[in-house]
C-alpha cells in the first residue's frame, strides 16, 4: 500500500472523528462585531469626519441620501445594546472608538470628557455581564482635520494615530484586553467614490497603505513598552477576501495569486511576514513605474529599520470574511497613466451563477473560508486568528433565514479550516449586532442579528430569528446537525 494511500485512509478513518459532532474547541470565543460610526449616531458630541464633510458636500454620494447623525443611537442606547449581548451569550464584543469622540479634532492636546465617560460606561457595563471588550481604534472614520492634512497618506498621522492610542490606553487599557489598531483600508485614496475621494490610485492607495501599517507598529511597541503592564493582546484586521483562478491556466493561476498579494499580503506580509511589501507587488510596481516614466517605484519603501519595526508586530490577527472572487489574467489596463488596477494586472469577476445576499459583492462562498485561512496559515507561519466580522445582508427582514443559512455554512467551513486545515482560530465575531447605517448604501442593506426600527425616536431592537440561532449555538458550543448544504448552489 502506497503512502497516499494510507493517508486516504486514515482520512476515511478519523474525519468522522474530528468532523462529525460540529463542536467548537473548548476555549473558543464567540462574540457580534459593530463600529462606533454605524451604530453611535450622538453626532453633536464628536468632532466631524471625512465622511461626514462628504455627505454634506453631496448627500447624494449616499444611495439613499441618508446620514449616521443618529443611526441606532447607541450613544445614549448602549446599555439596551448590552442587554441584547449578555441575552445572546457573548464572550466578547467588537466594537470601535471613534477618534472625533474622544479628540474632536483629531490632535492629541483637547480631549472630550464626554467621550472618555461613555466609553468607560461601555466597557464597565460589558464587564458586568462578563463581556470582555475587544476595541477597534480606528474604523473608517478619520477626523476631518487629519484628513485636511492629507490623512493616512501623511507620514504625521503614524505619530497622531500614537499619541491617540497613549490616551486609549491610559484611560481604558486597564480593562481592556484585545485591542485592534486599524480595521484595514485605504478606500478613498485610490478611488472617487469613498470619502475622502482622493483619486490617486498606483499612488495614494500605497502611501497610505504603509502609513497605516507604521501607524499600527507604533501602537504595538507602544503596548509593549510604556503599557507593557496591562498586558494586552494587539492586532490588525485584514479583509480576508479569496481570490480563485478563473481557470487552471498558469496565467490566471498566477493571475489569482497576484490578486491576493495586492489585496491581502500588501497589508499582512509587513506585519506578519517579512515586515516587506510582498516580493511579486515589488516587482510589479517597480515595472510598471518604469516603464511610466518614473525614476523609481511608485510604492514606498521601508526602511531596514521600519522593516524590523513592523515585522512580528502583532499578538494576533484578525479577518473579516465575506465573499469570494475569480480572477482571470488580464492585459496592463491603459485608461490611465498609472493606476493599481494597472499593477495588479488581474481581471477579478464573481461568478453570475453564485448567489448573492443583498449587498451586490457579497457573493454566499463559504468554501472561500478554507482557503483564505490555510493560505494565511501558510503564508504567515500560523498566526492565530478571530475571524473578526462575518455577515449576510438583507433587506431587513425578521424570518432571517437566509442570514441562518449562511452563518451556518461560514461556521461549518471554519470548524474545517480548523480541525482538518488546523488554522489557528481562536474566535469568530457575527457582523453585526444591529441593522445600522451601511456607508454609501446607507440603511438600504442590513446585516443586524436584530432588527431597528429607524422610523421610531426611540430605535425599537427587535430580535431576528438569527439571534435567536445564534444564541442557541453559542450555548452549545455546537452547530446543528442539519447543516443547509443545498440552499445555496454556490458551488466551485
Ligand atoms: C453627488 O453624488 C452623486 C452620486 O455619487 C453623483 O452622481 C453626483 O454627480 C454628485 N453631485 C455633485 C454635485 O458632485
Amino acid at each position: 500500500m502506497t503512502i497516499f494511500r494510507k493517508c486516504i485512509y486514515l482520512f476515511l478513518i478519523f474525519e468522522p472523528i474530528f468532523c462529525a459532532n460540529n463542536k467548537f474547541p473548548d476555549d473558543f470565543l464567540f462574540g457580534v462585531a459593530s463600529s462606533a460610526y454605524q451604530i453611535e449616531g450622538g453626532y453633536d458630541s464628536r468632532g466631524k469626519t471625512t465622511f461626514d464633510h462628504h455627505w454634506e458636500l453631496n448627500s447624494s454620494m449616499v444611495s439613499d441620501s441618508s446620514n449616521a447623525k443618529i443611526a441606532c443611537d447607541s450613544y445614549h442606547q448602549y446599555q439596551k445594546d448590552i442587554e441584547l449581548l449578555s441575552y445572546l451569550g457573548v464572550d466578547f464584543y467588537r466594537f470601535s472608538i471613534s477618534w472625533a469622540r474622544i479628540l474632536p479634532n483629531g490632535f492629541p492636546n483637547k480631549i472630550n470628557p464626554d467621550g472618555i465617560r461613555y466609553y468607560n460606561a461601555l466597557i464597565d457595563g460589558l464587564l458586568a455581564k462578563n463581556i470582555q471588550p475587544m476595541v477597534t481604534m480606528f474604523h473608517f472614520d478619520l477626523p476631518k482635520p487629519l484628513q485636511d492634512l492629507g490623512g493616512w497618506t501623511n507620514p504625521i498621522i503614524a505619530d497622531l494615530f500614537e499619541e491617540y492610542a497613549r490616551i486609549l490606553f491610559k484611560n481604558f487599557g486597564d480593562r481592556v484586553k484585545y485591542w485592534i489598531t486599524i480595521n484595514s483600508n485605504t478606500w478613498g485614496y485610490g478611488d472617487s467614490d469613498w470619502p475622502p475621494m482622493v483619486d490617486q490610485s498606483g499612488f495614494g492607495d500605497y502611501l497610505a497603505i504603509k502609513n497605516t501599517i507604521l501607524g499600527h507598529a507604533k501602537v504595538y511597541h507602544l503596548a509593549k513598552g510604556e503599557f507593557r503592564e496591562q498586558e494586552a493582546q494587539i492586532g490588525f484586521v485584514v479583509d480576508g477576501r479569496w481570490y480563485e483562478p478563473g481557470s487552471e491556466s498558469t496565467q490566471d493561476r498566477d493571475a489569482a495569486e497576484r490578486a491576493r498579494d495586492f489585496n491581502v499580503g500588501l497589508w499582512l506580509n509587513p506585519i506578519y511576514g517579512s515586515g516587506d511589501f510582498p516580493q511579486i507587488v515589488k516587482e510589479r510596481v517597480k515595472l510598471t513605474s518604469e516603464k511610466e516614466g518614473f525614476a523609481k517605484s511608485r510604492l514606498p519603501q521601508f526602511t531596514a529599520d521600519e522593516i524590523k519595526f513592523v515585522k512580528n508586530s502583532f499578538d494576533f490577527l484578525g479577518v473579516n470574511i465575506y465573499t469570494s472572487f475569480l480572477v482571470k489574467d488580464v492585459d496592463e489596463q491603459n485608461d490611465k497613466e498609472f493606476s493599481w488596477d494597472k499593477d495588479v494586472k488581474a481581471g477579478v469577476y464573481q461568478d453570475v451563477k453564485w448567489e448573492g445576499a443583498k449587498s451586490d459583492w457579497l457573493k454566499v462562498t463559504p468554501w472561500g473560508v478554507r482557503k483564505i485561512l490555510s493560505w494565511i496559515k501558510q503564508k504567515y507561519d500560523n498566526p492565530p486568528i478571530f475571524i473578526t466580522e462575518n455577515g449576510f445582508s438583507d433587506a431587513g427582514e425578521i424570518e432571517d433565514l437566509e442570514r441562518v443559512n449562511f452563518m451556518k455554512l461560514y461556521l461549518k467551513a471554519l470548524l474545517e479550516a480548523i480541525d482538518r486545515d488546523g488554522v489557528n482560530v481562536k474566535g469568530y465575531a457575527a457582523w453585526s449586532l444591529l441593522d445600522n447605517f451601511e456607508w454609501l448604501v446607507g440603511y438600504t442593506e442590513k446585516f443586524g442579528l436584530y432588527h431597528v426600527d429607524f422610523a421610531d425616536p426611540g430605535r425599537r431592537r427587535t430580535p431576528k430569528t438569527s439571534s435567536k440561532w445564534y444564541k442557541k449555538l453559542i450555548e452549545r458550543r455546537q452547530l446543528d446537525e442539519t447543516i443547509p448544504s443545498d440552499t445555496y448552489k454556490t458551488e466551485l
